[in-house]
């Protein structure tokens, strides 16, 4: 009935057998966190809380400092949600780095993250989950309209998995301010409507996505590429910069910009294939979609843009977005 309880015991370990750097607070229990969270009521402090799944990296660390920038405290959740990995995708070789991401908190200086909450699976989903959504029993949440698109395509059952793991985790933590990242930008798209749909009392922010100096968008799953991979990798964010760059000259044609990124994606294609590599570069997607319901533009761009892509680097799936002519704050 418990489709991953070894490997949530496995977690369980991991988390306790960590070193915890000293002016973080790291919690195990959810009753523990909401004790901690129940104190900060009482002495009148804000807390902003970023989701995620750990394997930090700038990007995260950057909704941190954002974070920190306007509560008075911040609390993070590591959790490698089962909910929104499908059965052939990589739950279990999701880099996990607890160690890391504390001492990488830690860096950040005293008083930045407060405090940390590292749950078990079967905390988190008490009657179990399972991977194949025809047989998951329980409350999971849908966002109707915008998960189904994009990301959605290739990943029917994702946004589903989001918005429940993200529910549960606004029930628990209860931030003043909670922070997503635009480099997943269908996924801000989801909880925004979520958020204003359920009437769940937190605000909303959307931090700009950070990046490597040559351009990469930093990703947790960047870790997976060698460094061949990581080369050709660029050429999402070329793509895009192409398409801005076509934008700004004043090319409005959707599926022209569409076309141009899609010649950056195949001069990549032609130099793996050249070079005689036994992987390939795969472009999943490139759209261009209006940033108010994230239906396809087709033609004439109006009102603003969401210009996202998604390309397989060997098994490697990586994404990237950048918006023209719209202002993200929510
Ligand atoms: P994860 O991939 O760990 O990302 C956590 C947060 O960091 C997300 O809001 C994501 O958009 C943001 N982020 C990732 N890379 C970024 C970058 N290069 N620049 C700026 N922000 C970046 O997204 C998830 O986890 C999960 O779906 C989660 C929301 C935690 C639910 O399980």
């Amino acid at each position: 009935m418990f489709a991953n309880y070894q490997e949530a015991l496995n977690d369980y370990a991991y988390a306790l057998s960590v070193k915890i750097p000293p002016g973080i607070r790291v919690f195990n229990k959810i009753a523990d966190f909401r004790s901690w969270r129940r104190q900060l009521l009482l002495d009148r402090q804000t807390l902003g809380y970023v989701p995620t799944m750990g394997a930090l990296h700038q990007g995260h660390l950057a909704l941190v400092t954002a974070a920190k920038q306007q509560c008075d405290h911040v609390a993070l959740t590591i959790f490698v949600n089962p909910a929104q990995f499908a059965p052939n995708e990589d739950l279990a070789s999701y880099p996990r780095t607890l160690q890391s991401d504390l001492d990488q908190l830690a860096a950040l200086g005293p008083h930045v993250a407060s405090a940390v909450l590292v749950p078990q699976v079967q905390e988190m989903y008490p009657t179990g989950i399972e991977l194949d959504v025809s047989k998951q029993k329980g409350a999971f949440v849908e966002v109707k309209g915008l998960s189904h698109q994009l990301e959605g395509i290739t990943r029917p059952h994702f946004f589903r998995g989001v918005a429940t793991v993200v529910t549960k985790f606004l029930n628990i933590v209860q931030p003043e301010h909670v922070y997503f990242g635009q480099k997943d930008i269908q996924q801000c798209f989801v909880i925004r409507r979520m958020l204003q749909d359920l009437h769940v009392p937190v605000q909303m922010h959307i931090c700009p996505t950070i990046r490597e100096e040559d351009g990469l968008a930093m990703s947790s799953r960047n870790t997976y590429l060698s460094p061949t991979q990581r080369t050709h990798a660029l050429c999402l964010s070329k793509a895009l910069q192409t398409m801005e760059k076509m934008y700004r000259d004043g090319v409005r044609h959707a599926p022209t910009l569409i076309s141009a990124a899609k010649d950056v994606i195949e001069t990549t294609q032609r130099q793996v294939e050249t070079l005689g590599q036994d992987w390939q570069v795969k472009l999943d997607y490139v759209n261009v979609n209006s940033p108010h319901d994230l239906s396809e533009i087709r033609d004439e761009i109006t009102d603003g843009a969401i210009m996202s892509l998604a390309v397989f680097v060997g098994k490697t799936r990586l994404i990237d977005n950048i918006v023209v002519d719209v202002s993200l704050d929510s």
